[in-house]
């Protein structure tokens, strides 16, 4: 079956559909960008993205030999950091939904990391305990069931093993907020739409955004997902935030 076309036009403000449709859309958007989002990342954040990798890949505290999972990997920026830091005696699994993105990711390849197809909401292939971490890196807003997400994070990592998560928030101070207003409501459509072609993809992307639960509400859901020593901290006045914890020994 031929992929569908992109839906046309902005989208419109707190339209996001919900459940299945979502998921649909969602993996339909990211296979269309996904030959524009690595560099599109980049001009977005202004190159702040890789900083802000290496503050997810310092959260999940692994080392050489360790094993980690990367969920809704894209095109494996993270995985690759976390492939480096885990090095050549450690293993990276990279997982997204998106064939598309899969392919740009499998475009640059390293001997410590595998990419696989599947819903980082049902990892039911994967052994319980069978990770020394668990990433996910501006994934879970666009994912409708936070519990099954967390609850099969915190299932995958080992006792002792850390669950990370990197995203997108609403920053609260003043100047970051006036900013966030004018970079996410208006540069970033206006950007996407220019390099992607896909109005629809980067006017969803503020949306999900606003849709997307408070850090504090994160925290909690991780908690009640089986995780404890939850924490967060905000990264660029909180614009983005990164959220640790912790499987219970
Ligand atoms: C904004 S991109 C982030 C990619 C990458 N983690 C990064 O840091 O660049 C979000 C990714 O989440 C994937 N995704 C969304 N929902 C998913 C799900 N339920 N299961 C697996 N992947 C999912 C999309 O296909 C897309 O590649």
């Amino acid at each position: 079956m031929g992929r569908r076309p992109a839906p046309r036009g902005n989208l419109p403000e707190g339209s996001l559909s919900t459940g299945e449709e979502r998921a649909r859309l969602v993996r339909e958007m990211f296979d269309r960008i996904a030959g524009r989002y690595e560099l599109l990342n980049t001009l977005m954040t202004a190159g702040l993205n890789r900083l802000w990798n290496r503050g997810a890949v310092r959260a999940a505290a692994l080392g050489p030999g360790d094993r980690a999972i990367d969920l809704a990997c894209g095109a494996g920026a993270l995985t690759r950091d976390l492939a480096k830091k885990v090095g050549p005696t450690g293993y990276v699994l990279g997982m997204d939904f998106s064939r598309e993105m899969l392919k740009s990711a499998g475009t640059r390849p390293l001997p410590n990391v595998e990419y696989k197809l599947g819903d980082a909401t049902d990892l039911r292939g994967i052994e319980s305990g069978s990770f020394d971490a668990a990433t996910i890196a501006y994934g879970a807003r666009n994912i409708p069931s936070l519990d099954a997400l967390f609850g099969e994070m915190a299932r995958v990592v080992r006792p002792g093993g850390r669950v990370v998560c990197l995203e997108i928030a609403r920053p609260e101070g003043r100047v970051s907020a006036t900013f966030y207003g004018l970079w996410f409501d208006r540069v970033v459509p206006w950007l996407g739409a220019k390099v992607s072609g896909d109005a629809w993809a980067y006017s969803y992307l503020p949306e999900s955004v606003k849709a997307f639960v408070a850090p504090d509400e994160l925290a909690h859901i991780m908690r009640r997902n089986g995780l404890q020593n939850v924490t967060w901290r905000p990264n660029a006045g909180g614009i983005v935030t990164l959220h640790v914890g912790t499987k219970p020994g």
